[in-house]
């Protein structure tokens, strides 16, 4: 039995290099770093180096089961409007309807499988010492959990198989689409891989902020479609033209908004469910966002870019589903930044290509709002602590704001002290109202604006 026990030296037997020894080292230093990361160390405990499987699963409990309900719920408060709107509010051609179901077919198995293999990658991640430890517990039982940590990988890889499997039930061979389909699909895998080598290396902040630029590469260099703006009616008498266009600069807003909407996700975080929660509104907004332009168009073109947009949020929405059921409060998994980052840059990339970056950019309020609260310590004008999270009183476990500049400080200084799990849902509430403003002031702007 115990020459099958596969230690991580044991399997590198034969490579007992340097590099082995400091690939080890590496990961038990990153998550030292997150165990320890301001004074985030429940307990003086140093989280253990890599170890056997054998000891792993004496040591380490099976992480706790999804919470079912809450899905449950959450489905069928979406799916109703979403399926109204799909079967009986608009009238859509039935060829491009069998290719949003069946992409909301191969979703649904995506959403299984996910949480299938989260408790499994889980073991993985663990034996790996890749945990952290859930910092807004700190003081209580809960806060000496080693929590599995950037079980986002198990979503990317779901993410990518179902995406590049639905080719085949819809693009044929010359399609156009095929290109820009494949190079967002290149983009969103190597950000995934740079989200992981984040997770695994713990790279400096102003490393990460550059992560998703290098990963959107793939798509702004195989972007061959408009560079075109429409402008504004109320603003065409001062640009002289209907139409801008904008060549090179609007690759470079494209990069922009890459690294706009992943960074944006990634510092918006730090409550348990709050990094997944908020892209489950963000997805669920931009389907039904798509599914209303789909039925009110009559331009084939317009319509496939949203149809497009669908193809790669339906899966993104289903996977992240099944994650929230691990990571909603109390979290039994973290996402890590390879999930922040995968989540942004898919809607990043739909928001691109399906052209409609700025609605995109309102849904994307609360992380706007965020991004400018954290500007000072982002820039480096004020003092910049690894986690800028709310204080946590073990006593009477509720959070208050500090005064780093997140929106969960400062939504905590309005409303006064709140747990976790109610913080979460009122910043996730928040989002929502976000994105129905957005539904309204496209309603009251049409035809006025654009
Ligand atoms: C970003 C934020 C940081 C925030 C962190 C939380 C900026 C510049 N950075 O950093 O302020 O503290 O996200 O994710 O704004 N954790 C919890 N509970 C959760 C989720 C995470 O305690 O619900 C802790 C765990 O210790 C986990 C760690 O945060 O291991 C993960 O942090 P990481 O995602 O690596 O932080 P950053 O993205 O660098
Ligand atoms: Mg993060």
């Amino acid at each position: 039995m115990q020459q099958r026990i596969e230690t991580p030296q044991r399997k590198f037997k034969g490579f007992e290099t340097n590099k082995t020894l400091q690939r080890n080292r590496a990961a038990a230093m990153a998550a030292c770093k997150r165990a320890s990361a301001t004074t985030a160390t429940p307990t003086e405990t140093k989280p253990n180096p890599p170890q056997t499987q054998e000891t792993t699963t004496q040591t380490d409990p099976p992480i706790a089961p999804p919470k079912k309900g809450l899905i449950f719920n959450l489905c069928l408060f979406f799916s109703i409007p979403y399926f109204y709107l799909l079967f009986q509010r608009y009238t859509i051609e039935q060829d491009l309807k069998r290719s949003i179901l069946i992409n909301a077919a191969l979703s649904v198995v995506g959403f299984f499988l996910t949480q299938r293999m989260i408790p499994v990658a889980s073991r993985y991640v663990l034996k790996r010492s890749l945990f952290g430890f859930d910092i807004n517990k700190k003081g209580t039982p809960q806060g000496t959990v080693k929590v599995p940590e950037s079980l986002g990988i198990v979503v990317g890889i779901v993410f990518l198989v179902l995406a590049i499997l639905f080719q085949y039930f819809n693009f044929t061979a010359d399609s156009n689409w095929l290109v820009e389909y494949n190079a967002a699909l290149a983009s969103i895998c190597f950000m995934i891989l740079l989200g992981f080598v984040d997770d695994v290396l713990d790279v400096p902040w102003r490393v990460k902020l550059l992560l998703p630029s290098i990963a959107a590469l793939p798509l702004l260099m195989a972007y061959a479609g408009h560079t075109t703006i429409i402008i504004p009616k109320p603003l065409v008498s001062y640009v002289g033209q209907e139409v801008l266009d904008l060549g090179w600069v609007y690759k470079l807003y494209m990069g922009l908004l890459a690294v706009f909407c992943t960074n944006s996700i990634n510092i918006h975080a730090g409550l348990n469910g709050l990094e997944v929660g908020q892209t489950v509104v963000i997805a669920s907004a931009i389907l039904i966002h798509n599914i209303m332009q789909i039925g009110a168009s009559s331009d084939p073109e317009y319509k496939h870019a949203h149809a497009f947009s669908i193809y790669l949020v339906q899966p993104l929405l289903a996977t992240s589903l099944a994650l929230l059921s691990y990571n909603w409060y109390p979290s039994s998994v973290f996402v890590g930044d390879t999930y922040t980052y995968f989540a942004g840059m898919t809607m990043a990339v739909v928001g691109i290509l399906g052209h409609y970056s700025e609605t995109l950019l309102i849904f994307f309020l609360p992380q706007v709002l965020n991004f400018l609260l954290s500007l000072p310590q982002l820039s480096g004008y004020v003092k910049c602590p690894r986690h800028r999270l709310p204080r946590f009183n073990p006593g009477t476990g509720l959070l208050t704001g500090t005064r780093d500049g997140t929106l969960v400080n400062f939504y905590l200084r309005i409303v006064g002290p709140k747990s976790e799990k109610s913080l979460c849902i009122h910043l996730l509430f928040v989002q929502a109202l976000g994105c129905c403003f957005c539904f309204m002031l496209r309603y009251f702007l049409a035809g006025w604006y654009k």
